[in-house]
């Protein structure tokens, strides 16, 4: 069978720039990307997109209207379609069983429902969401029960592994590309098709067929081994903090090593983003439930030393400015998760701000691509009366790191923007505005602390101490 027709059901950060690419890689292919969302259908067809990533906006603008459609015609898009990627959102569950763990899978429980419901001819259904595993199966069951007529299903698993930043960087050119479906002729054939969209643009070596749960399985999988990979790394952050040694040449050695490899060894203030927290607290959550506590606990501790880097790296920037940092200003250069996105998700910044704000401290913040209305949103805890105006008597939000820098006693990074680096800002310029002694605290291990330190601050980083190398 040959795909001709895709709906992918969820406009965001996954389905928007995998269809995109799909339609930009595929032109015998028509892709309409529908979500209820009128706000975001609307950006979705206008010049400015509804999310950030570099090289989305280029492919965006050339294939709409010709073989790219965004809607909020859901039901037109399901009809249309001969293949539907499921691309909501699974936020974590806030109430109930398995709160602050289990994924909440209402949005695609309520997709799949509406694809059985309004589907005249037989579809391949995709999930592309990140899920716990065997949802696929929960997906068969509402499928199967809520189906008119006798129309044929096939289900599909094909997690999303972009990064947020170089989305269409990595939907061009993926290590892999990864079909899960069930090991029977149909679900074979279904797994086929798909391969063969893919097989526009990847080579058929890197698409690695299996079964459903092995795909859903490794996603998850992914994304917690390489968030450990980050824990580890920030937990000898501590050590290298205590003792004198550098993280960066620790994790430099440590990477040479070729059954290690050299990448995701960054020390930093903490990972976000919308998956690593929420898919290592799923595997946490499956684990529970399969009665395995030893390999739950195994996994939360990466979680756990997720938030303990944040909160050291507080401690650190308290201690420092002489134990208080009541009444003091403190300018935060970058809100979003990591660079090159707007996207606000889980970012340490949330974390770090909202515990400067209980100390009491005026904070600046600047971040080049976050709306301001986000930074607020995210400082906010929705329900509580009067948080709203505590958070806006302390933050304010600017439009450039001087003026953030303007009058402050220490400046704190948090995202490794390009803009940021010590060739491209101008340091002895907000060395000069800032109140002295002018304290810097670099969250990314982006500057050059000698150089800095030579212009007069007093420069503290992650995972290494002024000292290091003399003692
Ligand atoms: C290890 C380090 O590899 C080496 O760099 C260091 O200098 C000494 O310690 P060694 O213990 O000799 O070397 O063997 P290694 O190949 O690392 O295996 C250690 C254990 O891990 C073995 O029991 C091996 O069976 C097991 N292992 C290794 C696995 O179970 N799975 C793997 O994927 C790899
Ligand atoms: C991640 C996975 O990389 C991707 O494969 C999956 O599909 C979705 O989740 P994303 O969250 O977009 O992607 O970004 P990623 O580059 O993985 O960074 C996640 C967080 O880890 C960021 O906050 C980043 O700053 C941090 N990070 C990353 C480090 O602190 N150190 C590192 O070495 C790498
Ligand atoms: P992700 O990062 O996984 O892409 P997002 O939250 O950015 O998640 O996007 C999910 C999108 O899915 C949202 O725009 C939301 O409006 C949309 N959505 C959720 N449920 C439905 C549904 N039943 N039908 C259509 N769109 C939906």
């Amino acid at each position: 069978m040959t795909v001709k027709s895709i709906c992918c059901i969820g406009a965001g950060y996954v389905g928007g720039p995998t269809c995109a690419v799909i339609a930009y890689k595929c032109h015998d292919i028509k892709v309409t990307i529908v979500d209820l969302n009128q706000a975001r259908i609307d950006a979705w067809n206008s010049d400015k997109l509804p999310i950030y990533e570099p090289g989305l906006e280029e492919i965006v603008m050339e294939r709409r209207g010709k073989n790219l459609f965004f809607s909020t015609d859901v039901d037109q898009g399901i009809q249309d379609a001969d293949l539907i990627f499921v691309s909501v959102n699974t936020p974590t569950k806030k109430s109930g069983m398995g709160a602050g763990m289990a994924a909440d899978l209402a949005y695609i429980e309520a997709a799949t429902r509406r694809i059985a419901q309004v589907s005249k001819t037989p579809k391949i259904v995709v999930e592309k969401s990140t899920v716990p595993c065997r949802t696929a199966q929960s997906m068969r069951t509402i499928l199967e029960a809520n189906s008119t007529g006798n129309i044929r299903f096939d289900i599909l698993s094909n997690p999303e592994f972009l990064a947020e930043g170089t989305a269409i960087k990595d939907l061009l050119n993926p290590d892999r590309v990864l079909i899960g479906a069930l090991q029977t002729p149909e679900g074979i054939k279904a797994q086929n098709a798909l391969v063969g969209v893919y097989t526009h643009w990847v080579p058929r070596d890197r698409c690695i067929t299996t079964n459903l749960w092995s795909s859903e399985l490794s996603k998850l999988a992914a994304n917690a081994m390489l968030a450990q990979r980050i824990s580890s790394v920030n937990a000898l952050s501590a050590i290298c903090e205590a003792t004198g040694a550098d993280v960066d040449e620790v994790a430099y050695a440590c990477g040479r090593d070729t059954r290690l490899g050299s990448k995701f060894l960054k020390a930093s203030v903490g990972f976000g983003g919308s998956c690593f927290q929420k898919d290592i607290l799923n595997l946490v959550w499956l684990s529970t439930q399969l009665n395995l506590p030893e390999v739950a606990a195994y996994w939360k501790q990466v979680v756990d030393m997720n938030e303990h880097q944040k909160h050291r790296f507080v401690q650190r920037i308290i201690s420092t400015l002489f134990n208080t940092i009541t009444n003091k200003k403190i300018a935060v250069l970058g809100f979003a998760f990591k660079k090159d996105t707007g996207d606000t998700r889980e970012s340490a910044a949330i974390t770090l701000i909202k515990s400067f704000i209980q100390e009491h401290a005026r904070v600046a913040v600047y971040d080049p691509k976050v709306e301001p209305e986000q930074i607020m949103m995210d400082l906010t805890e929705p329900g509580v009366v009067d948080n709203r105006k505590q958070v806006e008597q302390h933050v304010q939000i600017c439009s450039s790191a001087m003026e953030a820098a303007q009058g402050a006693d220490a400046l704190i990074i948090c995202t490794e923007w390009d803009e940021f680096k010590d060739t491209e800002l101008d340091y002895s310029k907000i060395y000069e505005s800032m109140n002295k002694p002018a304290f810097l605290f670099d969250g990314r291990l982006m500057l050059d602390a000698p150089k800095l330190r030579n212009m007069g601050f007093k420069v503290q980083v992650i995972g290494k101490t002024e000292l290091a190398g003399t003692a």
